[in-house]
């Protein structure tokens, strides 16, 4: 039987040289998928305010639907380790606010760590929860909370100047505690640099090959959200154009009366 992933074993694997395989889910369908693919770890992303409740981004996404979810991955997550994603203002406006959601996430989610995006602007953040035995993994880069400062979702480190805060927030992170880095969407080349930096692993989403590990958002994987289709996302199945067909021929066979037959009958 497989162990279940640890903190300590992913900071192994960069030492080893041996990547980490992250993927997202919501509910306990899709989390025990990811767990029986073997996948290591697990994000209950905010990313569900958009894949899962439709709304334009996730900024409305609160701390009570985090928790929500994050019981149902937790509980079908065997191996796997679960992460929780804080959504925006629930560390942001003061570490003691960082430090009781973020243990809400271990309290009440299930979760092992919790995830939150920003450098060195939540250091004192990720400090305070490391302190209270709350592992952090931290998030820069093209970061979905900061969407209006961005001006949309756009690739991050272009310049010398935007690249080399980049490596010092990424110093930060690692300085303050944080376990592991998401980079999410900046050149490959100024990924590698920061993954060649850093003692602990980074995990790129748009980051390039280089990084220790990679992560996607499932309904991107498997084909079940087409709102808009990011260039680093690679597609490996068409469910949703499966579902619909299913769904279809369901409709049809019942309005035909195909549906139910002598078998589903009693
Ligand atoms: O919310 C999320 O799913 C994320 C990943 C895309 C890294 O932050």
């Amino acid at each position: 039987m497989q162990a279940k992933m640890t903190i300590q074993e992913l900071l192994k694997r960069k030492r080893d040289k041996k990547k980490i395989t992250m993927i997202t889910a919501y509910d306990y369908p899709f989390a025990q998928i990811v767990d029986e693919a073997g996948i290591d770890v697990v994000l209950v992303g905010d990313s569900l305010g958009m894949v899962v409740q439709g709304l334009e981004n996730t900024l409305p996404v609160t701390m009570d639907e985090m928790i929500y979810h994050t019981r149902m991955v937790s509980r079908a997550a065997k191996n796997a380790l679960v992460i929780g994603d804080m959504p925006y203002l629930s560390y942001q406006i003061s570490k003691e606010d960082a430090v009781r959601n973020g243990g809400r996430f271990l309290k009440e989610g299930g979760a092992q760590a919790v995830k939150l995006e920003g450098g060195r602007e939540v250091a004192e953040a990720v400090e305070a929860m490391t302190r209270c035995e709350i592992p952090v993994m931290a998030h820069i880069g093209l970061t979905p909370q900061a969407i209006h400062r961005m001006g949309g979702y756009k690739v991050q480190g272009r310049t010398d100047e935007a690249a080399q805060r980049l490596v010092e927030d990424a110093k930060i992170m690692e300085n303050a505690g944080a376990f592991a880095l998401i980079l999410e969407a900046i050149p490959a080349d100024l990924a590698g640099q920061i993954t060649g930096e850093l003692s602990i692993p980074t995990i790129g989403i748009g980051g390039g090959p280089s990084c220790d590990g990679q992560v996607l958002v499932i309904h991107d994987v498997l084909g079940l959200f087409d709102r808009f289709v990011p260039k680093f996302v690679k597609k490996y199945a068409n469910l949703k154009g499966d579902a619909l067909s299913a769904v279809r021929k369901y409709k049809e066979e019942v309005e035909s009366g195909v549906f139910p037959g002598k078998e589903h009958s009693f």
